[in-house]
């Protein structure tokens, strides 16, 4: 897909929405703190980059550990060529987010797609993604620069 579509489908879907302060207010109400929450996010150029190095093979299944407000999922979907994608978020403001863009990409964003990215599933889930089994991955993104190293 054109780099300069994708990228105006993808804020004007984000446009308006703050993950870091999302977060910063979530962890607020967590009983413990993590390094591992800490937040941050892809850009559409950094992301497009990171995909082209992966080469990705066409029709696999994508995964995001930490997936925050679902940016890598969306870029994924609109740069790569992934039949299934899935976002794994801990914190629940961030994973409602995700849910939130999902329900707006699925009826204003998928019909104007090519036909072949239509057919994409997208998931986001709201768990530890130690604990969920991501087994039938192609590819695993995860924006792991605050992981401590027993996570990594
Ligand atoms: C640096 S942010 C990256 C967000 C997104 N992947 C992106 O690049 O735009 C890392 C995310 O990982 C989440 N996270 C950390 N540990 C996690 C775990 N064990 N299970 C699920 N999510 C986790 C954090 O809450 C945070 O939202």
């Amino acid at each position: 897909m054109d780099f300069k579509i994708a990228k105006s489908i993808f804020e004007s879907l984000y446009s308006g929405v703050d993950g870091y302060d999302i977060s910063s207010k979530a962890r607020k109400n967590l009983p413990y703190a993590s390094k591992a929450h800490t937040y941050g996010e892809v850009t559409p150029e950094g992301f497009d980059k990171i995909l082209k190095d992966a080469e990705t093979k066409s029709g696999g299944v994508f995964y995001d550990l930490g997936s925050g407000t679902g940016k890598a999922v969306i870029l994924a979907s609109l740069f790569g060529n992934f039949s299934k994608l899935v976002g794994i978020e801990i914190i629940k403001g961030l994973y409602h987010t995700s849910k939130n863009i999902l329900a707006r990409f699925d009826p204003e964003v998928k019909p104007i797609l090519p036909l072949e990215k239509q057919k994409q599933t997208i998931k986001f889930i709201n768990s530890d993604f130690l604990e969920f089994d991501f087994s039938d991955a192609d590819v695993v993104f995860t924006h792991s620069t605050c992981f401590y190293d027993e996570l990594m």
